[in-house]
């Protein structure tokens, strides 16, 4: 995999702890009603982009529950992903990136360290009241039915705990896909990718389906 050395360094240098519990924190968000576990993922010195989370606060583990992701990402972002598994390879990847004032939302996932292919196994409904695109930055909001439940490395089966930690990871890159307005464009490879304990007992919602309702 490529990664810009210079910035990984200093990535490095701000951030010597990414791996360890409690790596976000809890975001009310007042537009969609959710409450969600919030992580500020340095793409660059000075520059996040921002990954919550929420889940149904009856989500069991070891079965498939929806999760509602809302990425904020400043506009220079070519594109932004989610790994739900924390890793390149072998787990639901969310990608997005701004096409004008559209956000883009493409499902990926690839067992190996190249462009990832698309995924239908993870599907996404857009909460339309959450995601917009204004002067300095483009947010969505949409529910995932298939991120938290899939087939992991050697065909094992893998669930994200919904009342605890989970390792995620995300990636971006400066350069923009080359077909923009398709949710199937290639993308160019990602120039940076960090890794997180995401807790989403901070983003437990009791009227989870109310608010996915509410917001469509
Ligand atoms: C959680 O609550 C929702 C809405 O009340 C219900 O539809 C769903 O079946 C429940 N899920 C579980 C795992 O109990
Ligand atoms: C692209 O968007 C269409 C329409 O929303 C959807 O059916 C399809 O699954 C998406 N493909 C990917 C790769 O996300
Ligand atoms: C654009 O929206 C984001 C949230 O999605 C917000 O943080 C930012 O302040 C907004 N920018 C302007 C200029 O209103």
């Amino acid at each position: 995999m490529r990664l810009n050395f210079g910035i990984a360094c200093l990535l490095a240098a701000i951030a010597p702890s990414q791996v360890q519990a409690a790596d976000t924190t809890v975001y009310r968000d007042s537009t969609t009603g959710f409450i969600f576990a919030q992580r500020l993922a340095a793409y660059k010195l000075g520059g996040t982009i921002t990954f919550r989370i929420a889940v149904p606060s009856n989500a069991s583990s070891g079965s498939s529950y929806d999760a509602v992701i809302q990425v904020v990402a400043p506009n220079e972002v070519g594109w932004a992903g989610l790994a739900w598994g924390g890793s390149m390879v072998n787990n639901p990847l969310t990608l997005s990136w701004q096409n004008g004032q559209n956000v883009v939302l493409s499902s990926r996932y690839t067992t190996s360290r190249s462009s990832p292919p698309t995924y239908t196994k993870a599907t996404y409904t857009t909460l339309k009241a959450g995601t917009k695109v204004n002067s300095t930055h483009y947010q969505y909001t949409a529910k995932c039915t298939g991120c938290t439940y899939f087939t992991g490395a050697s065909n094992a089966q893998k669930s994200l705990n919904p009342a605890g930690g989970n390792q995620l990871a995300f990636a971006f890159a400066f350069a923009k896909p080359s077909s923009p307005s398709s949710n199937t464009s290639a993308i160019p490879v990602h120039d940076v990718h960090s890794y997180w304990v995401h807790d989403f007992a901070q983003g437990a919602n009791a009227n989870f389906a109310e608010l996915v309702t509410k917001n469509a």
